[in-house]
């Protein structure tokens, strides 16, 4: 295990993601965590993130006072990125000071030191590489067995290390794509002078995983679990279904906002691909009806959480009648990324989790449940549950579905969801918004594509006729993480064959518009 201590810089979760590509299995916690999380996760190799902050500062995070001495007693080598590099310096005894200079963006960096063994072992004297820095203050004075094995062009102190300690600074940022070499000197670091081998992988990830769920449920233990048709739950499902097989009980509710035949697709996969034991809740009608006449959408959000709170408190409910014992435990699709943010370090700027929830779920959970949690992929980010569900056997085309916001549909119909048939003809412009999309290619480019039904109405002329008719909006956007997100540019011949399509086969619709504006200042629903 790489144990990554996080000071809250923006490339934390990368450093994190680039070691588990090279097969090495790496956990990033608090950089402010007690000595005992570090000692209790037994690491080979520990990287100190970079950060927003300056060292001198009273309130600047910090690893543990003992936290030295155990890593030196143990042999265990110590890495500081940037802040990392600082926080070595300062708290072994050295001098970091406001620099006269700032560097930001692409550097040279020059070999200045050992050409064998340390940090950059094998490389020669004067060598230069192109690295991507970001730093206000500079090392002034070096700690005792200290030494500089790397200056930036200007002459910066950009690398350092104390072989006899395994300790070893980079001023830079090598995790990043702009540090061409980093990677080489990540791996050095790893395999050369940590002595990791490479090993890690989704295979064994499945095992250890069927096997914790195993040991922790007993065998008259009942497990639920909410199916929303995503990724997440639907691997999470898979997995919890593998280790326990008939004890786990899915439900998929169908609350009338979702997609064109998307009930169907959905739980067809469920059954026949998956074989997960899934009961489908019809609840159309309850949810149409609380939604009858509502148009403020956090309004609508909270009324779509609370019935399916309710359906699912029914549903355990039924459950606990029909097996004559209460279920005990509860599978959710939670991820790395969200237990990272749920303590992130002070000042990183993160938001805690519980914020970015509350907006992005379906009401969340109730508060005096009693189930306990399984949350099988939370060490995994998301294109490793995509590996995870590709070796369970999850459909390709399931894995690589674009994200679809809980409350589905009804933050796409602006308004009233239940006026003018705006769900049947916002299903119909969807679907053919989606194929075409597949149909060209573009599917897997894009982070999503979705159409928007305006509450507006349009004049039009169609068949010689004069139409007063409906106006819908087409959204496509690229995106690392949803957080920000840049508007799809799509061939004007496609535009002009999509909005053809849905003129003349939708009903009640007149005219299309495609939203250009990135997030932000947008967000990518529009509701
Ligand atoms: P926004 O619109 O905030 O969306 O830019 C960012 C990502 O979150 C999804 N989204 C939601 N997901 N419940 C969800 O489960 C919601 O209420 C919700 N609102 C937005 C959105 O589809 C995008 O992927």
């Amino acid at each position: 295990l790489v144990l990554i201590l996080d000071y809250g810089s923006q490339y934390t979760h990368l450093i994190t993601r680039r070691i588990r590509s090279l097969s090495v299995f790496s956990l990033c916690i608090s950089g402010t965590s007690p000595l005992s999380a570090i000692t209790s996760l037994n690491p080979r190799a520990i990287i100190l993130s970079g950060g927003p902050h300056s060292c001198h500062h009273p309130s600047a995070p910090s690893f543990p006072a003992e936290f030295p001495e155990y890593a030196v007693s143990h042999g265990i080598p110590v890495l500081g990125i940037c802040y990392g590099l600082q926080l070595i310096v300062e708290r072994l005894g050295g001098k970091v000071r406001e620099g006269d200079r700032r560097e930001y963006g692409r550097m040279e960096v020059v070999v200045d030191g050992n050409e064998t063994g340390g940090i950059y072992g094998g490389k020669k004297v004067g060598e230069r590489e192109v690295v991507w820095m970001s730093h206000g203050d500079e090392v002034s004075k070096l700690p005792d067995g200290f030494e500089v094995v790397g200056r930036s062009v200007e002459g910066a102190v950009a690398a350092i290390e104390s072989r006899e300690k395994k300790w070893f600074g980079l001023q830079y940022h090598p995790e990043v794509s702009h540090s061409p070499r980093g990677m080489e000197t990540l791996k050095h670091f790893l395999f050369d002078i940590c002595g990791i081998s490479p090993g890690w992988n989704m295979e064994d990830v499945m095992e250890k995983e069927i096997e914790v769920i195993k040991s922790t449920v007993g065998p008259d233990d009942h497990v639920i679990c909410a199916l929303s048709g995503g990724v997440d739950s639907t691997v999470a499902a898979t997995l919890v279904h593998k280790a326990i097989g008939e004890r786990l009980h899915c439900v998929f509710v169908d609350n009338g906002l979702l997609r064109y035949k998307e009930r169907e697709r959905v739980m067809e996969t469920f059954e026949r691909d998956l074989h997960l034991p899934v009961t489908c809740v019809d609840a159309t009608e309850k949810f149409l009806g609380e939604l009858k006449g509502v148009e403020d959408p956090e309004i609508k959000r909270k009324i779509i959480g609370k019935e399916f709170i309710n359906i699912f408190d029914n549903f355990a409910h039924d459950l606990e009648k029909k097996l004559g014992t209460k279920p005990t435990y509860l599978v959710q699709g939670t991820l790395y990324p969200d237990v990272i943010e749920s303590c992130p370090p002070p000042g990183s700027g993160r938001t805690h989790s519980h914020t970015i929830k509350s907006h992005h779920n379906v009401g969340g959970l109730p508060k005096d449940m009693k189930l306990k949690l399984i949350e099988p992929l939370k060490l995994l980010f998301k294109d490793e549950v995509r590996e995870l569900g590709k070796i369970l056997n999850v459909p390709e085309g399931f894995l690589k579905r674009h994200p679809f916001p809980g409350p589905g549909l009804a933050v796409r119909v602006l308004g009233d969801v239940t006026k003018n048939n705006a769900l049947e003809i916002l299903r119909q412009v969807d679907e053919i918004f989606i194929q075409s999309i597949k149909d060209a290619g573009l599917y897997d480019s894009i982070w999503q594509a979705f159409a928007v039904f305006l509450p507006v109405r349009s004049v039009g002329v169609q068949g010689d006729q004069r139409t007063h008719s409906h106006v819908v909006a087409l959204r496509a956007v690229t995106s690392q993480d949803g957080m920000t997100a840049d508007w799809y540019h799509f061939e004007h011949k496609f535009l002009d064959d999509v909005a053809r399509k849905i003129c003349n086969n939708v009903r009640g619709v007149n005219r299309v518009v495609q939203d250009i504006t990135s997030k932000p200042p947008s967000t990518i629903e529009w509701e």
